[in-house]
C-alpha cells in the first residue's frame, strides 16, 4: 500500500510556538526546491498571497486567518476601539490581494467577528481566541477534505483515468485536498487512477505542483498541456473530470483556474462527467451566478515571460491574462462538499446544504 504521509500531511502553512512565527512552504519554487519562508509583516503577507507563494483558495483562507493572528500579536496598544480599528484595517490589505477565492474574506471575516466578540477581554485572551479560531479553520479544512475525499471516491472505480486541471491538492488546501483527494484516498486504500494532469498555462500549477504531489505519492499521473486534453478524452482515456473551485455562485456557477470551463466544454462534447470538488467556505450564497464573481486579470509578463529563458513575444504585444473562468452550472454534473454529493438543480441542492445556518 501507498505511503502518502509525507504527501497528506505536508505542513504547507503552519504556526510555529517556538519561534512564535508563521511559515509556509514557498509554492513559486516547486517543484525544483522545497524551501519554507517566514510570513512577519503584512506586505510579506499580501506579497506571498499575490504572488502565489501562498495559494489554491482553502490555503489562502487559511494562511489569512494565521496572517490576522500574526498582525494581531504585533498591534501594540491598550485601546480596545484602536486594536479593532488596526486589526480591521490588515484585514482589508489582506482581502485585496486576491479577489476571486472567497475563502479570502470568509477567513478574514471570521477572524474579525471573533476579535469583535471579545473585545471586553484582556489582550491575552483576545489573542489565545484569535489563535484558536485560526487553528479551527485549520482543523476543519483537514476534516472538510478528508469528507469531501470520501464522496468524491463513491464518484469512481479502480482503474479509472481522471483529468484534473491546476491545483487543488494537499500543497492548496490542507492534507488530502479537494479534487486530488480521492485520487490520494483511493491510492492509500490500493487503488490505481490513470490521472492526466493539464500543465495548467500560464502559471504551471499542474506541471509544478500537481504532478509533483501525485508522483510523490506513487499515483500514475501523466503531465499533458492543456491543449492536448481533448485528444485523451477522444481516446477514451478519461472517465471523469475532478476540479477544483475558487468561488461556487448559489447557481452553480463556478469560478476556477483558467482553462476549467474549457475542460467542463469538452468533457461535455465527449460525454464525460465533470466533478467540482470544494469545501462550504468557496460555495458564495450572497452571489447569484457567474457573471458576479470578480475575476482576477494577472501580469502579461506571465504570459510572456515568465518560466522561459529569454522573453517567448515581443516585448509590447497585447495579452490577455485573466486568472480565472466561469464554468457554468449547467456543464457541471455534481459539485461534491464535505456535506455531501449536490446534484442539479443547484439553486435547490447548493440552499439545501446551508439549510439552518443563518
Ligand atoms: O491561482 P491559483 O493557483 O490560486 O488557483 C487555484 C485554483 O484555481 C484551484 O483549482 C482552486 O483554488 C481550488 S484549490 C483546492
Amino acid at each position: 500500500m501507498a505511503d502518502l504521509t509525507k504527501v497528506t500531511h505536508a505542513q504547507n502553512i503552519r504556526y510555529d510556538w517556538r519561534a512564535e512565527a508563521l511559515y509556509i512552504i514557498d509554492q513559486t519554487l516547486l517543484p525544483n526546491e522545497e524551501r519554507e519562508i517566514r510570513l512577519q509583516t503584512v506586505e510579506e503577507m499580501v506579497d506571498a498571497i499575490r504572488t502565489l507563494k501562498v495559494r489554491g483558495a482553502p490555503a489562502i483562507g487559511i494562511c489569512a486567518a494565521y496572517c490576522m493572528y500574526v498582525l494581531a500579536r504585533s498591534i501594540r496598544t491598550g485601546d480596545q476601539q484602536a486594536f479593532l480599528q488596526k486589526l480591521s484595517e490588515y484585514g482589508e490589505q489582506l482581502n485585496a490581494s486576491r479577489p476571486t477565492a472567497v475563502n479570502l474574506s470568509w477567513a478574514i471575516r471570521a477572524m474579525l467577528h471573533t476579535a469583535e466578540e471579545h473585545r471586553d477581554c484582556t489582550r491575552d485572551q483576545m489573542l489565545d481566541a484569535l489563535y484558536e479560531e485560526a487553528a479551527a479553520i485549520h482543523r476543519d479544512d483537514i476534516a472538510k477534505c478528508a469528507a469531501i475525499s470520501e464522496y468524491g471516491l463513491s464518484l469512481v472505480k479502480d482503474g479509472d483515468g481522471i483529468l484534473t486541471h491546476c491545483n487543488a491538492g494537499p500543497l492548496a488546501t490542507s492534507r488530502y485536498g479537494t479534487a486530488l483527494g480521492p485520487i490520494l484516498l483511493g491510492t492509500e486504500r490500493g487503488m490505481r487512477f490513470k490521472v492526466f494532469s493539464d500543465e495548467t498555462r500560464p502559471l504551471l500549477q499542474g506541471a509544478r505542483l500537481t504532478s509533483y504531489e501525485l508522483q510523490r505519492a506513487g499515483v500514475d499521473v501523466t503531465l499533458i498541456c492543456d491543449n492536448m486534453a481533448s485528444i485523451v478524452m477522444k481516446n477514451g482515456w478519461v472517465q471523469a473530470c475532478f476540479v477544483g473551485c475558487d468561488r461556487v455562485a448559489a447557481n452553480g456557477d463556478t469560478a476556477n483556474k483558467i482553462g476549467t470551463s474549457g475542460v467542463a466544454i469538452l468533457a461535455k462534447h465527449y460525454g464525460i462527467p465533470v466533478y467540482v470538488l470544494g469545501p462550504t467556505s468557496t460555495i458564495d450564497m450572497d452571489c447569484p451566478d457567474g457573471a458576479h464573481i470578480p475575476i482576477e486579470e494577472r501580469d502579461p509578463e506571465e504570459i510572456k515571460n515568465l518560466w522561459y529563458e529569454k522573453p517567448m513575444a515581443l516585448p509590447d504585444v497585447k495579452c490577455y491574462n485573466p486568472a480565472f473562468d466561469v464554468t457554468d452550472h449547467d456543464l457541471i454534473t455534481a459539485i461534491v462538499t464535505e456535506k455531501g454529493i449536490c446534484r442539479p438543480p443547484f439553486t435547490k441542492s447548493l440552499a439545501a446544504l446551508f439549510k439552518g445556518n443563518k
